[in-house]
């Protein structure tokens, strides 16, 4: 089956709202090339960016088509309420952030996150036009134990289970980063990705049959860089990256775009 490729950039806690709206303006400038842009209005190539909080509302309007796609790395479950410092899933939504990205293994090991709360903004997301892009992976002890599957297996069972066939099918992402290959320069191997993606794919089915799970994309994260990205897009099960630190540049950002086509 099909699946567009998606190319995900996530600034983390770089970037003012200054250099964001220069980054979104070059950024665009460059996906106006027909070449480029052909295939992201033909719907066979996604290019979204997660700026921080701060910087959503501008980007948003920084662009002047949706050839970018802005997301938010991060928001609350509950629509309102006291909640100091915390922005809701809701009101990204409504601001206009097609994408919520959720359970990145920083917000998991640095602020606590558990799979109770990924699955709970999973849901808040539901209630939204937004789509969900779901982050799991396993801490390299893990994978040294043998236990990278039973890992994986339990965030995304986790997430997922129950979930309504529509919104698996047509709106949720699920982007498999290894812990170990995040920031390290460190990637996995291609065939580690579509193993551990395979796998993924593989619960899926198990839970919602082939033709839901078929459609769901699942994107590789940890240390992309421009010349890993044809090797882990070869692969039948890797649909797409989530790139962080090379993410942060417009050049190397469209490398990876480029090599995604
Ligand atoms: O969300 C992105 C990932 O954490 C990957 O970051 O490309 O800097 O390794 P990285």
């Amino acid at each position: 089956m099909f699946r567009p490729h998606v190319v995900a950039g996530n600034w983390k806690m770089h970037k003012g709202v200054g250099e964001a709206e220069s980054f979104v303006r070059q950024l665009e400038d460059r996906l106006e090339e027909p070449s480029r842009r052909d295939l992201i209005e033909e719907d066979l190539l996604e290019v979204v960016i997660y700026p921080t909080a701060l910087c959503v509302h501008s980007c948003l309007i920084s662009r002047s088509s949706d050839l970018i796609q802005v997301g938010a790395q991060n928001g609350h479950w509950e629509i309102k309420g006291a909640y100091t410092g915390e922005v809701s899933i809701g009101s990204f939504a409504e601001e206009g952030c097609g994408y919520i990205l959720i359970g990145h293994s920083e917000r998991r090991s640095l602020f606590g996150e558990t799979d109770q709360d990924v699955r709970r903004k999973v849901e808040a997301v539901m209630g939204t036009g937004a789509k969900a892009m779901v982050c799991v992976g396993e801490l390299l002890s893990e994978r040294e134990e043998g236990r990278t599957f039973q890992v994986v297996g339990s965030q995304v069972r986790s997430a997922v289970n129950g979930l309504p066939e529509e919104f698996v099918s047509k709106r949720l992402t699920i982007a498999y980063e290894p812990v170990w290959a995040i920031g390290t320069g460190r990637t996995a191997s291609a065939s580690d990705a579509q193993e551990v993606c395979a796998h993924i794919r593989g619960i899926l089915k198990e839970i919602f049959g082939p033709q839901v799970a078929n459609g769901v994309r699942i994107l590789y994260g940890g240390s992309v860089k421009r010349d890993n990205t044809f090797d882990i897009l070869k692969e039948p099960d890797v649909d797409g990256l989530l790139v962080g630190g090379a993410s942060l540049e417009v050049d190397s950002f469209l490398g990876i775009v480029d090599e995604a086509i």
